[in-house]
């Protein structure tokens, strides 16, 4: 059985803290798609932060298998140092509970190289971490995998062939990546084989999204998107799971919106508004990946209806809300207009005060799903089941 936690915005989302959170419950925890594009941030018990780019952020619970899965693409370079960094700076070491899929996709410097090139003419505000051209070369087929990162003979082949795009001396890159194969190569296995016999056995696995619902290459904005689908359909596909065995779909949104990058933002706010300046400030809305500052804008229930009519989630968790607390006035979108015509709406309210409690039930109500649970600042335990 396995559950997926995705994003239902623009990424962002919090869904680092959540997974976090909520992998106490399971055993397997595991990514299906993005790579080093995405930026999930924790918190250790001692308060210090950890942003993690590949690896699930259930990296501190040492007593789970934490997975990344053939959907990822995977810059090996970041991949490392984090979990160097995880040793050096966090006492935190993988002694058989780190495993690599061997089909996911591998980022090598040409990828680099063109999405910086690509943003040049095709404004997408990408993370410039090689996520576009690493996909194109998984579906071009000419991609290397981490089973040939981590198979010296396949290796050389291989990258000659992809570094002879760009006239790229691919010796000087060679052993450098080799090198990196033969660190990654004890995590490295089929991992769909070991995740549907841990299914046979009942383990639980949660598969943590990356990016978000509207940066879905399908669903989403396009262009303004990533290169892969975020969708929580893509789950089971991304770490090679029967579609059958997905039971519950956690939705993860933030208590108003943020986007990095271009690309439509109906509820934006103006950069030089009070409002915009008290959620960049005090919701600390700069990239997890890049640093850059998020555009920040109202919760948008138009855009949040259709990434729940996408996702079917069971339950909805909302982050953030302590941010809201320095907003005097708090406004959410309900409807759009067009060229002056409102498009309706099915719901809608008469103004009703709204409260803690009175914020939760409106959003509820308007996007017909259960908030299971509410997050009221970054640390791990500050979180509160609605229920209780
Ligand atoms: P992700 O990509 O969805 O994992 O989210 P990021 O880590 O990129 O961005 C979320 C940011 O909000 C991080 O800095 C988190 O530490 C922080 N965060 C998460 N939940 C809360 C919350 O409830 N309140 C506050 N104030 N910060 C939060
Ligand atoms: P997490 O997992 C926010 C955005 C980029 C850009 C577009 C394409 O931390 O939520 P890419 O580098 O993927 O080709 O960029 O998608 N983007 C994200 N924005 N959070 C993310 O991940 C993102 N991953 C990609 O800013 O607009
Ligand atoms: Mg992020």
């Amino acid at each position: 059985m396995a559950d997926v936690l995705i994003g239902l915005q623009w990424g962002d989302e919090g869904k680092g803290k959540i997974t976090n959170y909520l992998a106490k419950d399971y055993d397997i925890i595991a990514r299906f798609q993005g790579g080093g594009n995405a930026g999930h941030t924790i918190y250790t018990e001692k308060q210090e932060k950890l942003v993690l780019h590949h690896l699930p952020s259930s990296v501190l619970h040492q007593d789970k298998i934490h997975l990344l899965g053939n959907g990822m693409v995977i810059d090996p370079e970041i991949l490392v140092n984090e979990i160097l960094n995880l040793k050096d700076k966090h006492n935190i070491e993988f002694f058989g509970n780190l495993l690599i899929s061997n089909k996911a996709h591998v980022t090598f410097p040409i990828h680099l190289i063109e999405d910086e090139e690509n943003e040049k003419f095709m404004k997408i505000g990408t993370t410039k971490k090689g996520i576009g051209p690493t996909y194109c070369s998984k579906y071009k087929r000419d991609g290397i995998r981490m089973g040939d990162l981590v198979n010296s003979s396949e290796l050389m082949a291989k990258m000659s062939n992809l570094m002879s795009r760009k006239i790229l001396n691919f010796y000087s890159f060679y052993d450098k990546y080799r090198n990196f194969g033969d660190y990654l190569a004890g995590f490295t296995c089929d991992t769909s084989d070991y995740l549907l016999k841990e299914i046979k056995k009942e383990k639980k696995i949660l598969l943590e999204g990356a990016n978000g619902t509207m940066l879905d290459i399908d669903h989403g904005d396009y262009p303004y998107v990533t290169s892969c689908n975020t969708l929580a359909a893509y789950a089971p596909l991304g770490v090679g799971i029967p579609l059958t065995e997905i039971k519950n779909i956690i939705g993860v949104f933030k208590a108003y919106s943020t986007r990095v990058g271009a690309g439509p933002f109906p509820t934006e706010l103006k950069q030089t508004s009070k409002e915009f300046r008290i959620l960049q400030e005090k919701g600390q809305e700069y990239g997890a990946t890049t640093g850059r500052p998020r555009r920040c804008g109202w919760l948008d229930l138009v855009q949040l209806k259709q990434a729940i009519a996408l996702n079917n989630p069971t339950y909805l968790v909302i982050t953030k809300i302590d941010i809201l607390r320095y907003l005097s006035k708090l406004k959410v979108c309900k409807q759009y207009s067009s060229f002056g015509q409102l498009q309706y709406d099915k719901f809608t309210v008469h103004g009703e005060m709204i409260n803690d409690q009175g914020f939760f039930r409106y959003i509820e109500k308007s996007l017909g799903k259960e908030i299971r649970y509410v997050s009221t600042g970054p640390l791990n335990d500050q979180i509160i089941k609605l229920t209780d």
